[in-house]
């Protein structure tokens, strides 16, 4: 039995890796290490755990629908879950997914292989077992009167031999660099960094989640990057350059490996994939990842000018 604390698309990752058959795994490139230890621990019951309620969780509808349907395995939603929730006042997004949870309750699925379990209004207070988990004690939740999550004090426990948080993400400040600390962003313009009241910080950018909070799919970190790199370009031929900070730039790998940085090219990419495919074949499979950073960080040293990774670079 395992448990994802949280009702975002992580916790979706999670219970779907938890609750496929692992012979399907095999045709993705999951780490074989990682596959092995799937195909030997059965998970029967895969628990999800809100401290809100269904109309609450941030899920993308594609992503729980998808989850939802997977073949032999028994979805349940506790009891009560759906009381008081008036979909008239939902947005899309939030009534289709209600909607595909109500259903995929009312599914029977015939000698199912394992079941996955919706469990709103909780929250874990406490991790049992010595040496390792035995329980997850869950206390029932309500919203107060400012509509802030509050404990009722109604303790459960819930058997499980694995806990997975899956509670978002917040981003830390940079030494030098403005932050937000409300958001968990480093203020800016469409990329370009600002000073908290607004000011433009020439030549210092920012993209993906420092730029816009732990929010939307990779689709989003693409389009959100192309409109940072557009202004940095657009910067970048306004400004009046020397011909020392051309050179640098011309030679930027060297300029780098001189401060102790050494980038990971497209090459370096190539040749991980590579080595990916290999390793995959080993084992019968197209390709399997290594996930190991010292791993990767050993292959693309192989014949980089700035020689082995450094200590540094192995910290990440
Ligand atoms: N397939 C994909 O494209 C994909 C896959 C994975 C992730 N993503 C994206 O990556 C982003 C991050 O996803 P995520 O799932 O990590 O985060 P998320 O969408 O922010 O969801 C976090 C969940 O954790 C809960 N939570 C937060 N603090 C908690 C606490 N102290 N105790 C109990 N529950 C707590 C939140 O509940 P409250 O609402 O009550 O705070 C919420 O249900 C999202 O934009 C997601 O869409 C996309």
């Amino acid at each position: 039995s395992a448990v994802a604390v949280g009702v975002g698309n992580v916790a979706l990752d999670v219970a779907r890796i938890l609750t496929r058959d692992p012979a399907e795994l095999e045709r993705t490139d999951m780490p074989q290490p990682v596959l092995d230890v799937l195909t030997t621990h059965t998970v029967a019951d895969v628990w999800v755990v809100g401290r809100r309620g269904p109309h609450h969780a941030s899920f993308t509808t594609k992503e729980l629908r998808e989850l939802c349907a997977l073949d032999g395995v028994q979805v349940t939603v506790d009891a009560g879950a759906f009381e008081g929730i008036d979909e008239a006042d939902l947005d899309r997004r939030t009534r289709a997914n209600v909607d595909v949870l109500r259903q995929a309750a009312t599914r029977v699925v015939p000698e199912a292989r394992c079941r996955l379990h919706f469990l709103f209004w909780r929250r874990p207070v406490a991790i049992e077992g010595d040496a390792c988990v035995r329980d997850v004690q869950l206390e029932r939740t309500a919203l107060d009167a400012q509509g802030r999550v509050v404990g009722t004090g109604d303790i459960s426990t819930l058997e499980a031999q694995l806990v997975l948080r899956a509670i978002g993400y917040r981003g830390v400040p940079l030494p030098g660099l403005p932050f937000d600390l409300e958001r968990g962003v480093i203020p800016n313009r469409e990329g370009r960094i600002t000073t908290e009241d607004g000011h433009p910080l020439p030549r210092e950018y920012v993209v993906g989640w420092i730029k816009r909070g732990p929010i939307g799919v990779i689709g989003t970190n693409k389009s959100d990057a192309a409109e940072t790199v557009r202004l940095l370009l657009a910067d970048l031929a306004d400004t009046p350059r020397d011909d020392a900070e051309d050179r640098a730039l011309l030679d930027l790998d060297r300029h780098l490996a001189e401060r102790g940085l050494h980038p990971t090219s497209y090459d370096d990419w190539r040749r991980i994939e590579a080595a990916e495919a290999t390793r995959g074949e080993g084992f019968g499979r197209a390709s399997t990842k290594i996930e190991a950073w010292a791993e990767l960080l050993d292959l693309v040293a192989l014949d980089r000018p700035g020689g082995p990774p450094t200590p540094a670079d192995r910290d990440g």
